[in-house]
């Protein structure tokens, strides 16, 4: 089984990643030596989740002691949406590479295809009488991609990728000198994105999952009973039970077995060994069609972006569909 796939800058991306978002900074340090010990190698950050910072030092800290250097590990950060105008692009990745304590990244995604407007540099959720304030001036992502290729010139960071965008739009970027290496989307066995993922495959783009767990402890104002719980369906808990293995480590291999990479997050030394021990069994076929019968489409989603940033629908770049469904 392998364990990285190939981007198309020609580096290998391991197949699973700590995704870092929500981990505190109390929290950091041992959840990064476990992480480390288990065998992560992919550390997925973003300068909106708060943290880059402290990652940077625990890091230093932890190489500075020898058994582990900044070349073992594969550092992946992104352009906050208050940067999504491409004279931001160089500033916020700079500070990104501040605070992490590094002179490049491995990968650098544009975290979301619309803008926030900028008030100033610390701010990343303008928001105004309690909404988050969209950037209708500057939408146009091709001169935001140019901007990133130039990081790339610059040897800042060795691939750049993007998030949360849609087939539309990675199409205006594929015609651009460098192609993404990588989308990270939303994935799990209840939301499998078939279409977007095939996209991808098509045009050499590797699916990276967030939420690859469906992101179970989440809760919005809309949904104050939290998310569909994947972790808990019956088909996934009876596979799970054949094998020995948790309903995690189910959901996880099925999407590896798949071509994405995963990036669960976990501050429990017990599941982060558990997320990435995942290849000491084989799932067959059959197993595989029913964690593939598990999708519900947009009904699936756990992360429903046109209800977080109210008015996303008017934007011309909002990445997801306009639809109506009756909520379960
Ligand atoms: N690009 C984007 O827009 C975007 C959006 C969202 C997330 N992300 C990235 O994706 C990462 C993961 O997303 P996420 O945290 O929302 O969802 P997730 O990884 O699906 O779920 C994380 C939650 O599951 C729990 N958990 C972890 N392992 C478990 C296991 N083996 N059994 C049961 N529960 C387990 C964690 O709790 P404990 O910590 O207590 O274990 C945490 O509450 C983020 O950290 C971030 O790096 C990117």
């Amino acid at each position: 089984m392998e364990k990285t796939f190939n981007l198309s800058n020609g580096a290998q991306i391991p197949c699973v990643g700590l995704g870092c978002g929500a981990i505190k900074e109390d929290e950091i340090e041992d959840t990064l030596r476990t992480a480390l010990k288990s065998g992560y190698r992919l550390f997925d950050c973003a300068l909106l989740y708060g943290n880059e910072a402290w990652i940077g030092t625990a890091f230093e800290k932890i190489f500075s002691e020898g058994e582990y250097s900044r070349e073992d590990v594969f550092i992946t950060t992104k352009l906050p949406m208050i940067g999504n105008h491409p004279d931001r692009v160089e500033y916020f990745l700079k500070k990104s590479l501040e605070n992490l304590k590094t002179s490049f990244v491995d990968l650098y995604l544009i975290h979301f295809p619309v803008g926030f407007q900028y008030e100033n540099e610390d701010n990343y959720f303008p928001k105004k009488d309690g909404i988050i304030q969209l950037d209708f001036s500057h939408t146009d992502l091709v001169s935001l991609w140019k901007a990133m290729e130039q990081q790339v010139i610059a040897g800042r960071t060795k691939a750049i990728g993007i998030s949360n965008f849609n087939v539309k739009q990675i199409s205006q970027i594929l015609k651009c000198r460098i192609p993404p290496a990588n989308l990270q989307i939303e994935v799990h066995a209840y939301f499998q994105q078939k279409e977007l993922r095939d996209f991808c495959k098509n045009n050499g783009i590797v699916v990276e999952a967030y939420a690859p767990l469906g992101s179970p402890g989440r809760r919005e104002a809309f949904k104050p009973n939290g998310v569909p719980q994947v972790l808990a369906d019956p088909i996934v808990t009876a596979i799970a039970q054949r094998y020995s293995k948790s309903p995690a480590q189910i959901l996880l291999r099925f999407l590896v077995d798949e071509k994405v990479v995963v990036l669960p997050k976990s501050v429990s030394p017990v599941r982060l060994h558990e997320n990435i021990e995942l290849f000491d069994f084989e799932m067959t076929a059959e197993d595989h069609a029913q964690l593939n019968s598990l999708d519900r489409g947009e009904k699936g989603r756990s992360f429903d972006y046109l209800k977080i940033f109210q008015g996303l629908e008017k934007h011309p770049e909002n990445p997801m569909p306009i639809m109506e469904f009756v909520e379960e």
